[in-house]
């Protein structure tokens, strides 16, 4: 393992990193011991052939891919890699509009054109799967180079992979699916061609560690291997590729936890069903729970604050009308009764609250792509009717509200201004949100 030899290396270091692996004169808090650069006999990650290619073989057998490959940039460079492989400039990426922002980035650095798919919303305001029928509609009439789709989703909705792949592939086109949050799903990628999942989000990986699938020969794995080596450090982690294995080695050897953690968060889901004012909600993925507020008093936002300050507890995310709690296999399972008994208390103070769906989403009207040269900045508050020139996201989840190119209306100002104020965590290319933004010079 590769672990084990980073741990056994004793060579005098006249090599990067600087620290040397000094840790008499750094201490032992940061893995300096085993942090390497590519010397002689521990492969390299981007022409791997000994130890690292070993990694992704074990990666592909659990994943029944045909190709895998190591990531230590995130799942953020898999999806740049994915889509430079296969789109080129002026080439149009069909997309659904909650795709992350790595994507948005990487048509953006193309110049590639967008159209979208809109999933609907649900009761709750959350983006459900992705309808099949209005993506063949889609794919026949804009005939895209490339799908990308995200299941599953932040919240933990997946779309039927299987049935998007037959009818891109029926097109002969390829489909790219953003799973950052289902790592834990190991029967996903084989539909896909090109499938990107965040090993550290929902397993036992340090930050930044993720995996890149290709399969199948609508792209070509050569080719994602080249674009990998654009995009990513040409100085990669040696403990964050260690960590990788170590995960999958985990995965391979704990297959009962899996089973054991399936089993308390469904209890944990079914103690929370009859809450009264909080609506806890699990979609199609044992890794999250969506806790609902709408209906009560408090928002999202006050509800992290609550479990934060009143009982320890962390949320993975909080939005205006919920938050995100992310659960793994490496959770104490004493901490499901805490947060079970933390809920049942905060739900037990609250009263009913109409909720306030904000607008259904539409999409907001297209002028341009991306790409936008002559821009100016102006009063946020005064810019209806101009063509954004920025981003604008939530963030967490990273999903955008405007991208340049589409018009500013004054329903989105509002929307935007009051999410702000219900202290969303708003952000734009430029950051300066709620005070200015660039738009198209006139
Ligand atoms: C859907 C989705 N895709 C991609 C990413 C990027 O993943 P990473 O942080 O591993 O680069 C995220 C991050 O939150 C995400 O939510």
């Amino acid at each position: 393992m590769l672990y084990d030899k980073l741990k056994d290396n004793r060579r005098i270091p006249f090599h990067m990193p600087g620290h040397k692996r000094n840790t008499t004169l750094l201490g032992s808090n940061f893995p300096y011991n085993i942090d390497i650069t590519e010397i002689e006999g521990f492969d390299n990650l981007h022409s791997p052939e000994g130890l690292i290619k070993n990694i992704e073989n074990k990666a592909k057998k659990i994943y029944n891919s045909d190709n895998s490959f190591l990531l230590v940039n995130g799942s953020t460079v898999g999806v740049l890699a994915g889509i430079a492989t296969v789109l080129k400039r002026g080439d149009t990426a069909l997309i659904a509009r909650n795709c992350h922002k790595s994507v948005y980035n990487a048509i953006e650095l193309i110049g590639g054109e967008v159209e979208y798919i809109l999933p609907d919303t649900d009761e709750y305001g959350i983006f459900k799967c992705i309808d099949n029928s209005i993506l063949e509609l889609k794919i026949s009439r804009i005939n895209p180079k490339l799908i990308v789709v995200t299941s599953p989703t932040y919240e933990g909705v997946n779309s039927d992979i299987k049935g998007i792949f037959d009818i891109a592939h029926k097109y002969n086109i390829p489909v790219l699916v953003d799973a950052a949050h289902g790592a834990h799903i190991t029967d996903y990628v084989k539909y896909a061609d090109i499938t990107i999942m965040s090993l550290h989000k929902t397993l036992p990986a340090l930050t930044q560690c993720a995996l890149a699938h290709i399969n199948g020969n609508l792209v070509s794995a050569e080719d994602f291997r080249i674009k990998l080596s654009v995009f990513e450090t040409s100085s990669p982690s040696y403990v964050l590729m260690a960590s990788i294995e170590n995960c999958l080695d985990f995965m391979v050897k704990n297959v009962k936890l899996f089973g054991k953690f399936a089993e308390e968060k469904s209890k944990l889901k079914n103690n929370l069903s009859d809450l009264k004012y909080l609506k806890a909600v699990e979609y199609d993925d044992i890794t999250k729970l969506v806790v609902f507020t709408g209906y009560s008093n408090i928002s999202g936002i006050e509800l992290s604050d609550i479990l934060r300050n009143e009982y320890n507890i962390e949320v993975e995310m909080a939005c205006k009308d919920y938050v995100v709690l992310i659960f793994s296999v490496c959770d104490s399972f004493v901490n499901y009764k805490t947060l079970e008994n933390a809920l049942k208390d905060i739900d037990s103070s609250l009263y009913f609250s109409e909720f306030d769906k904000c607008l259904s989403y539409e999409l907001p009207k297209k002028t341009c792509n991306f790409n936008i040269a002559n821009k100016e900045l102006i009063d946020f508050k005064n810019s209806k009717d101009r063509v954004c020139a920025e981003f604008i996201w939530a963030y967490p989840p990273g999903i955008p509200l405007l991208t340049p190119g589409e018009v500013i209306t004054q329903s989105e100002i509002d929307y935007i201004l009051n999410q702000i104020k219900s202290n969303v965590n708003i952000q734009s290319t430029r950051n300066k949100l709620p005070e200015i933004i660039y738009v198209k010079c006139l």
